[in-house]
């Protein structure tokens, strides 16, 4: 069996984010350092509490969850309860949790958390990339001691989601992903491009909850409910993309998606563009000696093996 990878999951639980959750605690192929959460689909508060309530659900170890950012570097905060409901999880209630969130601020359990695994940690943001980015300004020397990040986010070559070009953790704090994108950290970025292909439907929950029927299940399928309606009404078709259970899976399994490495600029001036993600995927783009930020762009998806190992890990007991 690989060894593990130790990560820390930033996120902004959020559906997605909530499901990702579940596949990288069932997966039991990850060592979970903690979970860090900030501001994004909904606020702090709320994001960081779903980081709890939903390890609870599962029984899961008591992984050290902390509170982060509350507002986007530069921004005001426009969370997306058009999409992830007033709660954060699709208005369905969870108990609250017994257990409470450790004392750092998520930015600080960041870089204390790195400095302690120099070289070994992967973060894996799926939200804004606030705390990300406060954690470099905070400690410059943080992206070299980090072993990767594979963040949710961005599209290289399709439409955005919160704009015509831009995608919502991006756009939602454009500066903080510019901090990041620029940091010399080694990025995989899993954008729309490849998230929007990852998706699963009504029948692959239905089948979910035929194979196992138990509280996990059955909550996955309520948290899904919303979205499958939002997005029969959007697209004519009920699907949920996993935008973020992608990134994890990314961190389990890098062969899920084809990476082509480019450079990735992210607009933090424009208001027509905001928050798009700059990648140059000309075939001639080398010829541009100009010190560019460079990451693995996933371009391509193998959404049968992804989505059924996806189905598979939900449906553990
Ligand atoms: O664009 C998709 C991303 O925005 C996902 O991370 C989802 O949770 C929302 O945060
Ligand atoms: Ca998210």
């Amino acid at each position: 069996m690989a060894e593990k990878r130790r990560v820390i999951l930033d996120m902004d639980p959020g559906v997605d984010d909530a499901l990702a959750i579940i596949y990288a605690v069932k997966s039991g192929r990850l060592d979970i350092a903690g979970i860090t959460a900030v501001a994004g689909n909904v606020e702090v508060q709320k994001t960081s509490t779903n980081a709890l309530k939903v390890l609870e659900l599962l029984d899961a170890p008591g992984w050290p969850v902390a509170v982060g950012s509350d507002k986007p570097l530069k921004r005001a905060l426009v969370p997306e309860t058009w999409v992830h409901g007033e709660n954060g999880l699709g208005d369905v209630q969870l108990p609250e949790p017994r257990r409470t969130f450790v004392p750092q601020h998520a930015v600080d359990f960041i870089i204390e958390t790195v400095r302690k695994n120099p070289g070994e940690l992967t973060l894996v943001p799926t939200g804004p990339l606030t705390n990300v980015a406060r954690a470099f300004l905070k400690d410059p020397q943080l992206p070299k001691l980090i072993k990767e990040i594979i963040l949710m986010g961005g599209a290289a070559s399709t439409h955005g989601n919160s704009t015509a070009v831009a995608e919502f953790n991006i756009w939602a704090d454009p500066d903080a992903a510019k901090v990041v994108f620029r940091s010399g950290a080694d990025i995989t970025m899993v954008g729309l491009d490849v998230t929007m292909r990852a998706y699963i439907t009504p029948e692959d929950v239905q089948e979910l909850r035929r194979i196992r029927d138990n509280r996990v299940t059955a909550f996955v399928e309520v948290l899904t409910r919303q979205m499958f309606g939002l997005t029969a009404k959007i697209f004519g078709k009920s699907m949920v993309a996993l935008h973020d259970p992608l990134a994890v899976g990314m961190a389990i399994d890098s062969s899920y998606c084809t990476v082509e490495r480019m450079p990735v600029e992210v607009e933090t001036e424009s208001q027509l563009t905001l928050g798009q993600t700059v990648c140059d995927r000309r075939p001639w783009r080398d010829l541009d000696t100009t010190p560019r930020p460079y990451a693995k762009v996933c371009v391509a998806v193998d959404r049968e093996r992804f989505v059924e190992d996806f189905l598979a890990t939900l449906a553990h007991q």
